[in-house]
C-alpha cells in the first residue's frame, strides 16, 4: 500500500458489522476495509449458536422485545431494542441472498423451513442457525462477496493505530478524517484519509486471562474512539459465557448454549442438578444468572468446573447438530455423547462501547461504530444471546443509509502529515509488553471478574494506573509494533471497566458487586457514561 491512500469510507474490522457494511456501501462507494490479522479472523467467525430473529408464526416482535428487556435488568433502551429486532427477518433474508446455507428442516408439508433453536433468555425457539458453527457460514458467505467487489479494497494484516481529527491537527471544527494504520508485514505506518471512517472492531475479552474471544478481540476501536474524544458507556457489563470447555489446551473453547437449548443440563462434579436452586427456567435463565451460579458452586465445592450434560440425547442428534462441539472435544479425547462435559464460565462479551445512535453514529463528526465496539441500547446489563450478530446486521444497514444520506455535505479532507517516528528506535525489551500484558490480564480476571467487591476493584485500578505509565513511557520511545498497540488499547479499556465497575454501586445484570448485592433503582436505573476528560 502506498504511503497514504483516499477512500470515501475506511471501515477498520472486518467481521459481521464490517463486511456487511461494505457491501450496502460499495454500490456508490470507494471502500477499505481492514483486518488486523486474516480477514476472516474475528469473533463472528467462531460465533456458534445463531442469530436471533422473529421467523415463527407463533412468535412476535413484541415477546422477543420483551426477552431482550428482562435480560437486559432495566438498563435497554426500548426504542432501540424494538428498532433493531424488527429488522431480524429481513437481515434472515438478506444473508440468505449472499449465500449463508442456515440449516433447514422439513415442514409440515414437507417443504424446507428455516430451523430454529432455543438459547438462554428467550421464551420460545427464535434462533436461526447454520448447525453450530453459524458465524463461519456468515463469514465465509460475505467474505467472498466482498472478494468479488470491484469497489471494495481489503487489507489484511493491517492494524489502526490512531484516528486523525481535525481536532488533533489543529482544526475547528473537530471531525475524523482517517487512521494510520501499521502495515504488519511491510512494516511500516501509512495514512488513510476517509470521509467517513467506521469502527467495526468487534470486542475485548482478550482483556482477560480466559475468554471465548479470539486473539484480536483487544478493545482497539473502543481505546481508539476514547482517545479521539468520544463518549463511552456501560463498560463494567461483561458477559460471561458459562459453558467453555475446561481443559488445559482448550483455549477456553465454548460449547453454544444451544446445547442447553436443546435439554444439556449442568451437573455438579458429583452428577446433582443445581440449576433449579438459583432460577426457575433452570439452564435457560440468562447468562449472568447461569454463570453466577456456576461460579458460586465452583467456589462453594472448590471445584475446578462443573459438568455440562446432553448425553440424554440420541448420538445421531448430537452428532449433527453439534457436528463443530462434537468434533472439537473429540480432539480433546471427549466424546460428548457418551460422557458429560467439563465446563468453566470465561469472558465473553462486551455490552458497553462507544456510545452510538441507532445508525452508529459517535458523538465525533465522521465517525461511526458498528458491532461489538458500540452501545447502542440494545444490550442494556446482559446481552441476550444471539442478539449480537442481529445488531451487527442491522446497525451494518442503517449506518450506510445515514453514510449515504449525508455523503453530500462531507467537508474536503484536509492534509494530514505522515507518521511521524523519527524520534523513536526498535524496542529493546520485547519482554516487557509480554509481562505486562500477561500482568494485565491475571488482575482483571482475579479483580474484575464474575463476582466484585470495592476493595478488589480499587487494587485493580492502582495496577492499571501503573501499568498505564509504564506503556505510556513505551509508547513515546519505542516504534509501534501490533503487541505495543494492543497492550495500549487493552490497558485502556480496562481502566474504563474498572472505573465504571466502581461507579455503579449496586448490582445488576452482569454486574455484581459483594458490597451492594442490590439493585438500586432509585440511583442506578442508567447507563454509566463516561466523557473524556471526566477522571472520575
Ligand atoms: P468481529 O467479528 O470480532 O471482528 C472484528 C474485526 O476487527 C476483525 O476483523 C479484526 O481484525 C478487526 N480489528 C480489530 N482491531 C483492529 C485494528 N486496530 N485495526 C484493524 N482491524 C482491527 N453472537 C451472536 O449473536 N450469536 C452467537 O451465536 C455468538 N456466538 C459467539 C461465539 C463466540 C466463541 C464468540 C467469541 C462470540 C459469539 N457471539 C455470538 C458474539 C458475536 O460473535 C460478536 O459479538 C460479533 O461477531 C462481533 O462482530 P464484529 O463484526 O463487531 O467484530
Ligand atoms: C452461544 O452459542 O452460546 C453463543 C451465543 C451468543 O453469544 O450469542
Amino acid at each position: 500500500m502506498p504511503h497514504q491512500r483516499d477512500y470515501d469510507v475506511l471501515i477498520i474490522g472486518s467481521g459481521a458489522a464490517g463486511l456487511s457494511l461494505a457491501l450496502h456501501l460499495a454500490t456508490r462507494y470507494r471502500v477499505c476495509v481492514l483486518a488486523k490479522a486474516a480477514v476472516t479472523e474475528g469473533a463472528t467467525y467462531y460465533a456458534q449458536g445463531g442469530i436471533s430473529a422473529v421467523m415463527d408464526q407463533a412468535d412476535s416482535i413484541e415477546s422477543h422485545v420483551d426477552d431482550t428487556l428482562r435480560a437486559g435488568a432495566g438498563l435497554c433502551h426500548p426504542t432501540v431494542v424494538e428498532a433493531i429486532v424488527k429488522r431480524g427477518r429481513e437481515q434472515v433474508d438478506w444473508l440468505t441472498a449472499q449465500g449463508v446455507p442456515f440449516t433447514t428442516t422439513a415442514a409440515d408439508d414437507g417443504t424446507p423451513t428455516i430451523h430454529l433453536t432455543q438459547e438462554g433468555g428467550h421464551s420460545r425457539r427464535r434462533v436461526v442457525h447454520a448447525a453450530d458453527a453459524t458465524g463461519r457460514a456468515v463469514e465465509d458467505a460475505l467474505h467472498r462477496r466482498v472478494l468479488e467487489h470491484p469497489r471494495i479494497e481489503l487489507f489484511a494484516r493491517h492494524i489502526a493505530i490512531d484516528l486523525i481529527t481535525t481536532g488533533k491537527l489543529g482544526g475547528i471544527p473537530d471531525r475524523c478524517v482517517g487512521a494510520y494504520v501499521l502495515d504488519r508485514t511491510a512494516n511500516e505506518v501509512v495514512t488513510i484519509r476517509a470521509k467517513w471512517t467506521v469502527l467495526a472492531t468487534g470486542g475485548a475479552g482478550k482483556v482477560y486471562l480466559y475468554t471465548s474471544n479470539p486473539d484480536v478481540a483487544t478493545g482497539d476501536g473502543i481505546a481508539m474512539a476514547w482517545r479521539a474524544g468520544c463518549t463511552v458507556a456501560n463498560m463494567e457489563f461483561v458477559q460471561f459465557h458459562p459453558t467453555c470447555l475446561y481443559h488445559p489446551h482448550a483455549k477456553s473453547f465454548l460449547l453454544t448454549e444451544a446445547l442447553r437449548g436443546e435439554g444439556g443440563r449442568l451437573l455438579l462434579p458429583n452428577g446433582e442438578p443445581f440449576m433449579q436452586r438459583f432460577d426457575a427456567r433452570e439452564e435457560l435463565a440468562p447468562r449472568d444468572i447461569v454463570a453466577r451460579a456456576i461460579d458460586y458452586e465452583m467456589k462453594r465445592l472448590g471445584s475446578d468446573f462443573v459438568y455440562l450434560d446432553i448425553t440424554d440425547k440420541p448420538a445421531d442428534f448430537i452428532r449433527s447438530h453439534f457436528p463443530t462441539v462434537y468434533s472439537k472435544c473429540l480432539e480433546f479425547g471427549l466424546d460428548i455423547t457418551a460422557q458429560p462435559i467439563p465446563v468453566v464460565p470465561a469472558a465473553h462479551y462486551l455490552c458497553g462501547g462507544v456510545i452510538t445512535d441507532i445508525n452508529g453514529r459517535t458523538s465525533l463528526p465522521g465517525l461511526f461504530a458498528i458491532g461489538e465496539t458500540a452501545c447502542t441500547g440494545l444490550h442494556g446489563a446482559n446481552r441476550m444471546a444471539s442478539n449480537s450478530l442481529l445488531e451487527c446486521l442491522v446497525t451494518a444497514k442503517s449506518a450506510a443509509a445515514c453514510i449515504e444520506a449525508e455523503f453530500g455535505a462531507v467537508p474536503a479532507l484536509p492534509d494530514v502529515p505522515p507518521w511521524d517516528d523519527s524520534l523513536v528506535t526498535d524496542a529493546d525489551e520485547e519482554i516487557v509488553v509480554a509481562h505486562n500484558w500477561d500482568e494485565l490480564r491475571r488482575f482483571m480476571w482475579d479483580y474484575v471478574g464474575i463476582v466484585r467487591t470495592t476493595k478488589r476493584l480499587e487494587r485493580a485500578r492502582r495496577r492499571v494506573h501503573l501499568l498505564r505509565g509504564e506503556i505510556s513511557d513505551f509508547y513515546a520511545n519505542f516504534r509501534v509494533t501490533g503487541d505495543l498497540i494492543e497492550l495500549r488499547n487493552l490497558v485502556q479499556v480496562a481502566e474504563l471497566i474498572i472505573r465504571s465497575a466502581l461507579k455503579r454501586k449496586e448490582s445488576r445484570g452482569l454486574h455484581f458487586t459483594l458490597d451492594y448485592p442490590d439493585l438500586d433503582d432509585k440511583n442506578y436505573a442508567r447507563d454509566t457514561v463516561l466523557r473524556a476528560g471526566d477522571f472520575s
